[in-house]
């Protein structure tokens, strides 16, 4: 018997995000709700691409999932799954999906590469599968897959608000378009290699384990605020300074974890001390780190170039790139 469903095929792109003010926590581990509120800026220079193909007849069998032409199993793959499993509930439909991901940027070191890739493939599947969904929708979806992803289906500056304990609504929305503010964020690289603790099992752990992880959830409210006034004022000191404050504070909690949870490398270091060297020179410029080793730097377009000069000639980064506030979803 010929299967007379169409042979679905969806294709998304998305761009990664940067937190300003960061996620670290989570109010509902089930489903994925943050215990902070986040703003970040989502980049045009970090791009994901995705594909989904669904085959006719093929209920039978698993999922296949490839990155960058590579076959992905263990917790890459089951995300991914549970992503489509949800997509195909409201569906009704259970074909298995090949799903092809191309990352444009070192996926798993802290580049945020989770976040463009669940918005891409939530984006990706709801189209294979027929499902019309709204970007509010979507951006819930790929919050449950990951919650910074949420973020990455909008462009410009985006929050996502803290969770309360089950609501699976939750999406993100944008608080400025990305022509608002003529901003960009120089990332350093300070190592290709894949991270050894995932953003995920680092934040449950610090949850868990650190002492310090309630002042963090105490504090992270304040410096989210600072940031959103900041970020609508176009107010660079107050968004870096707020930033800056948010970043030491969320990897100070995970320091304190039993075992710590530490992402600094001795490349780090030279780069942050880069980035306070040009402050010193009169460059307003501001670091920022998420789950990884790397530091993204928060200054004025016409400032880029310098600071991304000074940060190669530490010697310290394996690649330097200058991003600018990118789009939604494509
Ligand atoms: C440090 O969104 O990767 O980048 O929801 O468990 O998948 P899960 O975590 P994830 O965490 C991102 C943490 C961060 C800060 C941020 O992006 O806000």
């Amino acid at each position: 018997m010929t299967d007379r469903r169409s042979i679905g095929v969806g294709r998304a792109r998305a761009c990664a995000n940067i937190a300003l003010a960061k996620y670290w926590g989570k109010s509902d581990e089930t489903l994925n709700l943050p215990a902070v509120p986040s703003l970040s800026i989502t980049l045009d220079a970090l791009v994901t691409e995705t594909t989904v193909t669904l085959e006719a007849g093929g209920e039978d069998g698993e999922d296949v999932v490839l990155f960058d032409q590579k076959s992905r199993d263990g917790e890459d793959k089951s995300r991914a799954v549970e992503l489509l499993d949800r997509v195909r509930a409201i569906a009704g439909d259970d074909r298995r999906a090949r799903v092809e991901t191309v990352n444009h940027f070192p996926t798993a070191s802290g580049l945020a590469s989770s976040a463009s890739g669940f918005a891409a493939l939530a984006t990706a599947a709801a189209r294979a599968y027929g499902v019309d969904a709204s970007l509010e929708q979507l951006s819930a979806w790929a919050r449950r897959s990951s919650a910074s992803a949420a973020r990455s289906l909008y462009g410009g500056f985006v929050e996502l608000a803290a969770g309360l304990v089950g609501d699976d609504s939750l999406a993100a929305s944008v608080v400025a378009p990305a022509e608002h503010w003529d901003v960009c964020v120089v990332i350093a690289l300070a190592s290709l290699a894949r991270k050894k603790t995932s953003s995920r099992d680092g934040m449950i752990e610090t949850a868990k384990t650190s002492p310090y992880y309630p002042s963090w959830v105490a504090c992270a409210p304040a410096y989210f605020r600072e940031v959103r006034d900041g970020v609508l004022a176009r107010d660079l000191e107050k968004v870096g300074t707020a930033m800056e404050a948010s970043t030491f504070a969320m990897h100070a909690s995970a320091l304190a974890a039993r075992p710590a949870v530490r992402y600094y490398a001795a490349a780090t270091a030279t780069l942050l001390d880069c980035v306070e060297a040009l402050r010193g020179d009169g460059v307003t410029a501001y670091s920022t780190m998420d789950a990884g080793p790397h530091v993204k730097v928060l200054c004025m377009r016409s400032d880029a170039e310098r600071v991304r000069d000074a940060l190669i000639a530490t010697g310290a980064a394996v690649d330097v790139r200058v991003a600018r506030p990118g789009p939604g979803v494509q």
